[in-house]
C-alpha cells in the first residue's frame, strides 16, 4: 500500500518519485485521502529537493487530471492562449485578447484575480458595471463562435489540485519553487483547452522570478511542458521592476487600456502590446507586420472587440468609458531633475494595495476606483517640479504616504535605456 509519509520521505531524501507515486499523491490530496499537513511537508520537500523533468512531467499530468478539461474543439481555428506569471499594472490582457480577435484568431480565456502587490484581469473587468465574469462552459464556447473572443474566470472544475495546493503553498512559503510554479501554470494551460500558448514570464522586484536566470529556467520548463503536451508554446521574459504602462488600480488600468485601443497610449507599452500580439498571431499561423497590428491596434479595431465582449457579457458601455471616481486626486512632483531610475514595482503595487486597489487577503473587498497614474516611468527625463504621478485615493493622503511615495521614485543623472522584453524563449 502507498502511504504519504513514505513519498515524503523519498522526496525529502532526494530520490525520484516514480509516474504512478506522483498519480496516488495528486488523486489521493484532491480526494481528501492525504491531509494538508502531509502535502505542505512535500512541497517544502520539493522546495529543497527539486524535481526531474519527468517528474514535473508527471506533476503536470497529474494536476490536469485532477479536474475537469475544457474542449474548445468546436471552436473553429487555432485557439491561442496567454498567461502573464504576474505583475503590477498589468493589463495586457485587456488590450491583447481584443487585438488578436480583430485579426479573426479566437481567443477564449480565463483569467485569475489579484493577491498582495499584483493585480488580476477579473478584478478590472469587474470594474465595469454588469460584466459577468462566470458563464457556463456552453456559453463561453458560443461566444467565442459568435463573436471570437471571451474572458471569463476560471471555472472551480479545472484542475482542482491546483486550487487546493496553491492555497497551501501560498501559506507555506513553499510558492517560489521552479517545478510548482511551472506545474501549476501549465496544468491550467493544458486544462483550458487552448492548442497554442503564449507564456509572459515576468521577472524583477514585482514578480515571482527575480533574477533574469530564475526566469530563463522557468519559462525552459514550461515551453518543454507544452510542447511534450501538444501545444506549442513561446515564453516571452519581460521587465516588472517597474510597473507595466502607467496605470495601477482596476478602473485606472481599464481607462489606460482604452487609451492605447485609441492610439493615444503611451508609445513603450503600445509597442510591447504590438510584439506580443505578433507572437500570438505567428502562433496561430498568421505572419503580420508589427506596422500591420499597430493599425489594428490603434484604429478602433481591437476597441470594437473589446466593446462586443463587454455587451455580450453583460458590461455596460457607458461605464466601460467612466473615469475613476475616487474622490481624492494628489499630484506628486519631482524634487529635482534628472532621469528617473527606478519605480520600484513592489512597493508601488503594495502603495497602490493599501489604497484599496488590491487584496492583502482573498477575502478583502476592492476599491475599483483607487491607485496611482505615472505620467513619468524609468528613463524618462524629469525637471524639478515635473508631474511624476497622479494618486487616486478615498482620503487625503497622509504626510507618510507622500513621504514613502516620494522616496521610491529615485531619479539620478545619468540617462538610461529599458526594455519591456527582455528575451523570447521557443
Ligand atoms: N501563478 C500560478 O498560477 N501558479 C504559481 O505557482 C505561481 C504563479
Amino acid at each position: 500500500m502507498v502511504r504519504a509519509v513514505d513519498l515524503i520521505q523519498k522526496k525529502r531524501d532526494g530520490h525520484e518519485l516514480t509516474t504512478q507515486e506522483i498519480n496516488w499523491l495528486i488523486a489521493a490530496y484532491t480526494d481528501g485521502r492525504v491531509p494538508d499537513y502531509q502535502m505542505s511537508a512535500f512541497a517544502m520537500a520539493v522546495y529543497f529537493k527539486g524535481m526531474t523533468t519527468r517528474e514535473t512531467h508527471d506533476l503536470t499530468m497529474a494536476m490536469v487530471n485532477s479536474g475537469e478539461q475544457i474542449d474548445l474543439s468546436a471552436i473553429s481555428g487555432i485557439k491561442v492562449d496567454k498567461h502573464s506569471t504576474g505583475g503590477v499594472g498589468d493589463k495586457v490582457t485587456l488590450i491583447l485578447v481584443p487585438l488578436v480577435a480583430s485579426f479573426g484568431v479566437p481567443v477564449a480565456k480565463m483569467s485569475g484575480r489579484g493577491l498582495g502587490h499584483t493585480g488580476g484581469t477579473l478584478d478590472k473587468l469587474e470594474s465595469i458595471k454588469g460584466y459577468r465574469i462566470e458563464l457556463s462552459q456552453a456559453d463561453f464556447i458560443k461566444q467565442v463562435q459568435k463573436i471570437g473572443l471571451a474572458v471569463i474566470g476560471q471555472s472551480d472544475s479545472l484542475v482542482k489540485a491546483d486550487k487546493m495546493l496553491y492555497a497551501l503553498r501560498d501559506v507555506t512559503a513553499t510558492v517560489d519553487i521552479i517545478p510548482l510554479i511551472a506545474s501549476s501554470i501549465m496544468s491550467k494551460k493544458i486544462a483550458a483547452g487552448a492548442d497554442r500558448i503564449l507564456l509572459d514570464v515576468t521577472v524583477g522586484d514585482g514578480a515571482f522570478m527575480k533574477t533574469l536566470e530564475e526566469a530563463e529556467t522557468l519559462s525552459k520548463t514550461m515551453v518543454a511542458l507544452g510542447k511534450e503536451m501538444g501545444r506549442r508554446t513561446i515564453a516571452v521574459i519581460t521587465d516588472m521592476s517597474q510597473p507595466l504602462g502607467q496605470a495601477i488600480g482596476n478602473r485606472l488600468e481599464v481607462l489606460e487600456a482604452l487609451q492605447i485601443m485609441q492610439g493615444q497610449g503611451r508609445k513603450d507599452l503600445t509597442d510591447f502590446i504590438c510584439e506580443l500580439a505578433q507572437l500570438m498571431l505567428e502562433l496561430a499561423g498568421k505572419q503580420k507586420s508589427l506596422a500591420d497590428i499597430r493599425e489594428h491596434l490603434t484604429n478602433g479595431q481591437a476597441l470594437k472587440k473589446l466593446e462586443e465582449m463587454v455587451v455580450c457579457q453583460g458590461g455596460d458601455l457607458a461605464d466601460l468609458y467612466r473615469p475613476s471616481a475616487a474622490p481624492v486626486i494628489t499630484e506628486i512632483a519631482a524634487d529635482k531633475e534628472g532621469y528617473i531610475k527606478e519605480l520600484p514595482a513592489l512597493a508601488f503595487g503594495l502603495f497602490a494595495m493599501r489604497l484599496g486597489a488590491g487584496r492583502a487577503v482573498k477575502t478583502d473587498k476592492l476599491d475599483y476606483e483607487t491607485g496611482i497614474v505615472f505620467e513619468k516611468k524609468v528613463g524618462d527625463s524629469v525637471q524639478k517640479g515635473d508631474l511624476i504621478a497622479r494618486v487616486y485615493s478615498n482620503e487625503k493622503l497622509s504626510e507618510n504616504m507622500l513621504t514613502e511615495f516620494k522616496k521610491n521614485v529615485k531619479i539620478n543623472k545619468e540617462e538610461l535605456s529599458v526594455n519591456e522584453i527582455l528575451r523570447i524563449i521557443t
